[in-house]
């Protein structure tokens, strides 16, 4: 529409654009992209000190707790920020398998975490702490599958917000 005096303007009608400022989502968004590398860093680590424990037949000491701990805990804080991203509106329907993927792969590691230290043969809790950290690492793969992305890949931008 041309307003008179040679430009141009636009007249929005449907639904208010979303409130949601860009910026803060696209933060969020590299932060929640960049912590996936600790995450699986402290996967690997956790798969490593477990399997150990496993084949060496070690004691459930510190370093067993301490890699589990360390994964649940870095999972958590990457959980906390995709819900904090969905909360402020980045969400859409094939989110939906890469939420329960992720939730799942938390819940996993928790439970066998938990399970793992109560276990009187120090084989059988780094088992269990295994079997932990590698249904969690099959499950964030497939959980980042599920979105289309690799665990090494990124598409730069937050699908949600990219073509506004
Ligand atoms: C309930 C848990 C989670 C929620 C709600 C969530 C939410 C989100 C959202 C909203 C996006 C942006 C999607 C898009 O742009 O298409 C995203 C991207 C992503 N998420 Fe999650 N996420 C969760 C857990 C995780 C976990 C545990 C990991 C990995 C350890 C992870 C890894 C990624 C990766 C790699 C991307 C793509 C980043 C990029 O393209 O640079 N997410 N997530």
């Amino acid at each position: 529409m041309n307003d008179g005096n040679g430009d141009r303007f636009t007249i929005h009608r449907g639904p208010a654009p979303n409130p949601t400022p860009r910026p803060m989502i696209d933060a969020i968004f590299h932060a929640h992209s960049g912590l996936r590398y600790m995450v699986l860093l402290a996967a690997v680590v956790a798969l490593v000190v477990q399997a150990l424990g496993v084949f060496g037949r070690k004691p459930y000491d510190r370093a067993s707790r301490t890699s589990m701990a360390v994964f649940s805990g870095l999972l958590d804080v990457q959980v906390l920020l995709g819900i904090v991203m969905v909360v402020l509106g980045c969400f859409y329907g094939a989110l939906m398998g890469h939420l329960m993927m992720m939730v799942l792969a938390a819940g996993a590691q928790h439970a066998c975490s938990v399970y793992a230290r109560k276990q009187a043969d120090p084989r059988r809790a780094h088992t269990v702490g295994l079997v932990g950290v590698v249904l969690a690492l099959l499950l964030i793969v497939g959980g980042i599958g599920a979105i289309g992305r690799t665990p090494v890949s990124s598409s730069g931008r937050p699908t949600c917000t990219a073509s506004r």
